[in-house]
This record gives structure tokens, sequence and C-alpha cells, in this order.
């Protein structure tokens, strides 16, 4: 099973909306093992959206770790798949930084945005309905993740001034890089 390649911003990629997914044969089987296995063998991974990999059609799918049963280091039969994943239910507001394995320079910021808990409907890879409630850090991955198959990127729901002083450092590292 192959490892996908995470898009680091400001890979326009990362600006796609995934395509639904209507059909849960053995093609999706395979995406979402070889999610499962990019996100076991990504350090600090948390969570991954296949709109931040470099799929040629992404779609509505995601792999995050259950921190509801090990608030530290889940074990990788704590992933959870979710597919056409929808909030509906949103409640409270989270002052908790986030950051993104797309989003390089060790950024970190808080979305004042993100809801405390929130319970969100989706499709298991079998296409079985189900409903999944987070709180916390739980519901920050989960608003993070179906940010991400909206082509969203935490940091699109930052002021613009923050978010020119965050693109005025990514783009001096990546001079650094280059030069
Ligand atoms: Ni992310």
């Amino acid at each position: 099973m192959p490892i996908v390649p995470i898009l680091q911003y400001p890979d326009a990629r990362l600006g796609k909306t995934g395509e639904y997914v209507t059909d849960f044969g053995e093609e999706l089987q395979k995406v979402v093992d070889d999610m499962l296995e990019t996100l076991h063998n990504t350090e600090n991974c948390a969570g991954l959206a296949a709109t931040q990999l470099a799929f040629e059609h992404p779609k509505k799918i995601t792999v995050l770790y259950d921190y509801r049963l090990a608030q530290r280091d889940p074990p990788k039969d704590a992933a959870l798949c979710l597919i056409n994943p929808e909030v509906i239910f949103s409640e409270g507001q989270l002052e908790e930084p986030e950051g993104c394995m797309s989003v390089p320079g060790g950024v970190y910021e808080v979305i004042t945005t993100r809801a405390y808990k929130v319970i969100v409907k989706a499709f298991d890879r079998e296409g079985k309905p189900f409903e999944i409630e987070g709180e916390g850090y739980m519901a920050k991955l989960l608003q993070h993740e179906i940010d991400h198959l909206n082509g969203i990127i935490f940091i699109d729901r930052l002021s613009r001034l923050k978010r020119q002083r965050i693109d005025k450092k990514l783009s001096k590292l990546k001079k650094w890089a280059d030069d």
C-alpha cells in the first residue's frame, strides 16, 4: 500500500472541493487503505483529508484518530474513516490553537469560529451511515478535516492581517529553502 504525498501550502490543489463518494466498491477501499497507511506513517498526524493528498480526483474522505478513546497517542486501530461527512450540529466556541500537515513552518493559530462540540453525520467505508459526536480536541479535528474536504485550510479562516503575516513568514521560509 503506497503512502500518498501530502500537498503543501500554497499548492492550489488544497483549494479543491472533494467529490462525493457514490461507489463504495474496490477502488474506494484502496484509497481508504492508502490514506490510513499515510496517516499511520506520518509523525504527529491526527487526521488527513483526501483533498490534501496528491490524488488526481480527491473524494470526500477523511481518516482520523479517535481521540475520544485516548487523548494521547491513540493506537492505530483507533483510526476512523468518514465518508461524505457533514456537520449537523455545533455548539459553543473552542479556543485552542491548531496546525495542519499541509501548512509548513510550525504555524499554529486559534480559529475563533470553531465550535466546542459538533455532531457529524457520515458514511463508513462500507457505506453504512453513522453519527459521531466530538468535543474539544475531537471537535476541532472533525471541523478541520471537513473544511479540507470543502477546499478550506485553517489559515483561510484567519483575519486578513494574520493571514498576510503568515504568508510573509512562509515565503521567507521557502526562499531560504530554495537558496
Ligand atoms: Ni489539515
